[in-house]
Order: structure tokens, then C-alpha cells, then sequence
């Protein structure tokens, strides 16, 4: 089969399509002929190796995983003697990255737990765009961000991959929801709902007097200070990706949001 290969942290030109073995599933497994697979902000960090802590998990010299891509969208065409949930010709999608990555090719191999039915009425374009970025709003928004109806919500980037969805998601779940973004996509963020958008070209978060209950911060572009002081006293920061020193720095600084 076909794959984009990568055997060395650098710019895209050094990913290589080249023709590699077909995998073959385990037992728990899955083979699935991808038809779409979507790139994301991890797909960067993995191909570059950097921020340079992302090294202790892709490979500390060179990308531990050949065939990158996380997200995908694709139909079965063998299980694995084990596999109870799918058949073959079965639609899914899913999201590879904790199980080897590799859906930048014509076929991916992964236990069957990592993948899920594709809904009826998503393409396998659109299914393909939403696995990982969805999961990691649904974990902060949800799982650590024990939202409840009313509770006052910052998103912090919501117009990106993962604040698109920490946004619906959290109106889903009857909050009332503040997002910043830029001034291109102000009318975006009211188009999924937010019910106040703050344009960070234009006004500064710490100038607003509003606390939140909860302030997702969906990049490395605040300081962590700042996060605080718009805190109701209990409210609670989840920070989702940022950069090295914003993900390092609340490990020695504990007393920052106690
Ligand atoms: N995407 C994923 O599946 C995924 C999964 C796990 C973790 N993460 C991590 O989450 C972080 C964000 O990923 P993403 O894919 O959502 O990135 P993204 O698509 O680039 O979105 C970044 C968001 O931040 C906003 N932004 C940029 N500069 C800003 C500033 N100075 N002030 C306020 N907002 C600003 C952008 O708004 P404008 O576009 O309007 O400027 C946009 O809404 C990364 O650190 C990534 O590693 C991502």
C-alpha cells in the first residue's frame, strides 16, 4: 500500500509518500481502508518535535511512529478472531494517536475499542475532521471541567480545532459561554453559539471585569496570571496544549490556582 513516511523531525518536505506493507489486524483489531484522514495541530508538534517535551512521547531523535496521522475516517475490511463490535464493509472513525498513529496511508490496522460507528449523515471528510479535537473539548469541558447549566464559561480560542467544539459542547451543556478569537472569526464564534465573544485584536481579557466558573485555555497566548485573576473564587482552569513553559510551569507553581 501507499503511505506518507516520516523518518526525521523537520519542515513537511521531509515526510516521503513511499509504498510499505499492508498491516495485517490482530485478534482485538481492525483493519480499516481509510478514505479520509485530517491534519491538526498535533500532526505539526509530531512532525517537527517541538515544543521538545512532545520528544518524550513521539521519539527523543527521531519519530518513533513512520506513518504519522491520528485522525481518520474509513470502512472495515477485516477483523480480527476477537472483534465483537464491527463486521466487514462497517463505516468508522477514530482517532489513532494512542494506538501507533499511521492513518496517512491507504490502510490502518487498531483495536477495535479505538474506533467508533461513523454517523449516517457525516461524510467521511467531516468525520475524519472530528475525533481528536472533539475528544480533547469533550475531556476538558466535561470530564475536568464539570460544567453544569448555568456555570459561567471562558473559552479561551474558540475558533480553532478545539475550541469549535469546547464551544457547542459547553452550550450543549446549558453554560453560558464567553470565547475569544480573533476579528476574522467573531461572527464564526456567534454562529456556534457563544453568547458573548471577546476580539483579542481589539479589547484585552483583563481589562473585562467578569469571572467565570471555568476558563479553557485553548493555546499558549495568556499568561497563567492572568487565567487566575478571572477566576470566581472555586472556579476552575483547564489548559489544553500551550507552550513548553506554560505546560511546565503550573507543575513547580502549585500555589498559582490553589
Ligand atoms: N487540535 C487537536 O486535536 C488538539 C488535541 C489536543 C491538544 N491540542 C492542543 O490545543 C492547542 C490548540 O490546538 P488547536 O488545534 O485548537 O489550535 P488552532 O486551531 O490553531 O486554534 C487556536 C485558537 O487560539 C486562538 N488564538 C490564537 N492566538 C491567540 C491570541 N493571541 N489570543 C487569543 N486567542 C488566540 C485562535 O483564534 P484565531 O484563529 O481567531 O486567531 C484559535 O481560536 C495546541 O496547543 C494543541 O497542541 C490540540
Amino acid at each position: 500500500m501507499k503511505a506518507i513516511v516520516t523518518s526525521k523531525y523537520g519542515a513537511p518536505d521531509t515526510l516521503e509518500l513511499k509504498e510499505v506493507e499492508k498491516p495485517v489486524p490482530k485478534a482485538d483489531e481492525v483493519l480499516v481502508k481509510i478514505h479520509a484522514a485530517s491534519v491538526n495541530y498535533g500532526n505539526i508538534v509530531l512532525q517537527r518535535g517541538k515544543p521538545y517535551i512532545a520528544r518524550l512521547a513521539f521519539g527523543l531523535r527521531k519519530p518513533k511512529f513512520p506513518i504519522p496521522g491520528g485522525d481518520m475516517a474509513g470502512t472495515i475490511e477485516a477483523i480480527g478472531e476477537r472483534v465483537t463490535e464491527f463486521k466487514i464493509g462497517d463505516e468508522v472513525y477514530g482517532d489513532l494517536s494512542s494506538c501507533g498513529w499511521g492513518t496517512f496511508a491507504e490502510y490502518a490496522t487498531a483495536p477495535e475499542k479505538a474506533v467508533a460507528h461513523k454517523p449516517r449523515n457525516l461524510s467521511f471528510q467531516d468525520a475524519a475532521a472530528v475525533p481528536m479535537a472533539a475528544t480533547t473539548a469533550l475531556q476538558a469541558i466535561r470530564d475536568s471541567g464539570n460544567i453544569t447549566a448555568g456555570h459561567k464559561v471562558l473559552i479561551h480560542g474558540g475558533s480553532g480545532g478545539v475550541g469549535t467544539f469546547a464551544v457547542q459542547i459547553a452550550k450543549a451543556l446549558g453554560a453560558e459561554v464567553t470565547t475569544v478569537v480573533s476579528t476574522r472569526n467573531v461572527a464564526i464564534a456567534h454562529e456556534l453559539g457563544a453568547d458573548h465573544v471577546i476580539d483579542y485584536k481589539k479589547e484585552k481579557l483583563d481589562d473585562k471585569e467578569q469571572l467565570y466558573d471555568l476558563v479553557i485555555g485553548v493555546n499558549g497566548s495568556q499568561r497563567l496570571l492572568t487565567y487566575k485573576q478571572i477566576l470566581q473564587s472555586g472556579g476552575r482552569f483547564i489548559h489544553v496544549g500551550g507552550t513548553e513553559s506554560q505546560i511546565i510551569k503550573p507543575c513547580f507553581s502549585d500555589h498559582l490556582f490553589r
